[in-house]
């Protein structure tokens, strides 16, 4: 390895490479096994003689750091006793970052060892994911021919990949868009810090749902934003309760997260009248309604949108996997070039091989058949869940009915009953991994509840795992 040695400044030159060759070994930086440069190499590179670096080499060895293989070269030693010592940047206390950042917390996920009934939210079963054509297409993306001349792409994303998305979401949630409509991103995540550096002024009220998605509303505050929390009720997210000052308002009128009714047709028209008259932008996140069980859902508010109010904001993140990083926004004619600049700005363009790979997912018609048999499936799962909860606690908790996505919201049927938090913790050791409905809200909930994913258990375990659930709330009443 090109081990980095200095030598500037003064003391003996032997006695400074043993001892920054040691501490590399030490800290890990060189790892048991790796070949060191041969003495005469490195000595060269550090314009001292070979006998300077051959006796750093020697005393190494002689303490068993190093290891000569005659004909081969001088190695790190197998069995040096490593004491716990991390290679970490200086503390320092004198650089500091901005004061909203120490209000920013982490968003963490109940803990994957010993869950046996996993009812996590927000992941989808990667199990069913058709891994191969995905690992084809991904290989083929990265050939010699896909990478063309090796230039910087434009910020946009590939055109193959924003036509197909524009066809894709044309025909799956009637979005009306074409190719230069769409603007591909890492994830929705990313959509919503571009619309965040193009609209949000420091002191500016963005308006978000209470219940609702902590992700977004952080970020919005990172952005300077005053985010307020707003109510929703069985039909969505509460337009007579929205600030005057709003100027931002993002929603999930699919299915409303995390307690996911979808947003009724008078709501979706009373929202959009509200933001012509107060000159207001909608954020529709449709984060996971591709997978629906019932009825065609309702018209998004992209389509419904007359006066060019809405960004629409799509993830693969659940139809695919989240690992995927691949989301993209439609946005209105008169944001499309500031969007385009701040993606530029940020990442110049993604990733170019997995945007080809999705183009191709989505043209060949992939994407549409594995939605079509994970639906089955998660349909399978989300009746289980209601069936279960109904006939184990119909009298403890009230499901809030949803037809879409991979989670189903369940709430306490009177309030302050159960402490939720100490029957999620007494539930745990019996392998429950579920998240507490207050956990997305700005302040404790009037009724308290549990957000039950379903995109991590099987529907044979589903009703075991809610036994077990149901079982602590009821000791925790
Ligand atoms: C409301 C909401 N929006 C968006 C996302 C997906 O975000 P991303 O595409 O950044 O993974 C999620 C994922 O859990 C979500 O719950």
């Amino acid at each position: 390895v090109d081990v980095h040695i200095s030598l500037d400044g003064a003391g003996d030159r032997t006695d400074r490479i043993y001892r920054q060759l040691q501490d590399a070994i030490l800290d890990g930086r060189l790892r048991p096994g790796e070949r060191l440069p041969p003495t005469r190499e490195l000595a060269q590179r550090l314009a001292v003689s070979r006998n300077t670096v051959a006796a750093a080499y020697d005393r190494l060895t002689g303490e068993g750091f190093l290891v000569g293989r005659v004909g081969a070269g001088t190695f790190v030693g197998a069995a040096i006793e490593r004491p716990s010592r991390p290679r970490s940047a200086p503390a320092g206390t004198s650089v500091q970052p901005r004061a909203i950042w120490a209000s920013v917390v982490p968003f963490t996920a109940p803990p994957t060892a010993g869950a046996r009934y996993d009812f996590r939210v927000g992941v989808p079963d990667v199990s069913l994911f058709p891994l191969d054509s995905w690992r084809r297409r991904l290989a083929h993306a990265a050939s010699r021919a896909s990478l063309g001349r090796g230039e910087y792409a434009g910020p946009g994303g590939d055109p193959t990949l924003t036509r197909a998305i524009a066809r894709h979401i044309g025909v799956s949630r009637s979005v009306r868009a074409s190719g230069s409509d769409v603007l591909v991103t890492h994830g929705a995540q990313q959509a919503l810090d571009l619309i965040g550096r193009v609209l949000v002024e420091p002191g500016m009220t963005v308006a978000t749902e209470e219940p609702g998605y902590p992700p977004a509303r952080q970020l919005f505050r990172t952005h300077g934003a005053h985010v307020a929390a707003v109510p929703v009720d069985r039909e969505g997210l509460v337009v007579g309760a929205l600030p005057e000052t709003a100027r931002l308002i993002y929603t999930t009128p699919s299915h409303q997260f995390p307690l996911g009714m979808s947003m009724s047709l008078a709501r979706r028209s009373a929202l959009l009248d509200w933001a012509d008259r107060n000159g207001a932008v909608i954020i529709e996140d449709d984060y996971d309604t591709e997978f629906r069980f019932g009825h065609r859902p309702l018209e998004p508010l992209q389509s419904l949108d007359r006066s060019g109010r809405v960004i629409y904001v799509g993830t693969f993140a659940k139809t695919m996997f989240p690992g995927v990083r691949l989301g993209f926004l439609v946005a209105p004619e008169s944001l499309r070039t500031a969007l385009r600049r701040a993606k530029q700005l940020t990442d110049w363009y993604g990733d170019p091989f997995a945007q080809q790979a999705l183009a191709g997912f989505i043209d060949d018609g992939d994407l549409s058949r594995h939605l079509r048999r994970a639906n089955r499936v998660y349909a399978a799962r989300h009746e289980q869940v209601i069936a279960s909860l109904e006939q184990e606690a119909a009298d403890l908790l009230e499901v809030v009915p949803s037809a879409a996505g991979l989670h189903v919201c369940a709430r306490l049927r009177e309030p302050r009953r159960v402490d939720v938090a100490r029957a999620i913790a007494a539930a745990s050791p019996h392998g429950v991994r579920v998240i507490q409905l207050a956990d997305y809200c700005s302040r404790p909930p009037d009724r308290d509840g549990l957000v039950i994913g379903y995109g991590m258990i099987t529907v044979d375990r589903i009703h075991a795992g809610l036994l077990e659930l149901v079982g602590a709330l009821r000791h925790a009443g």
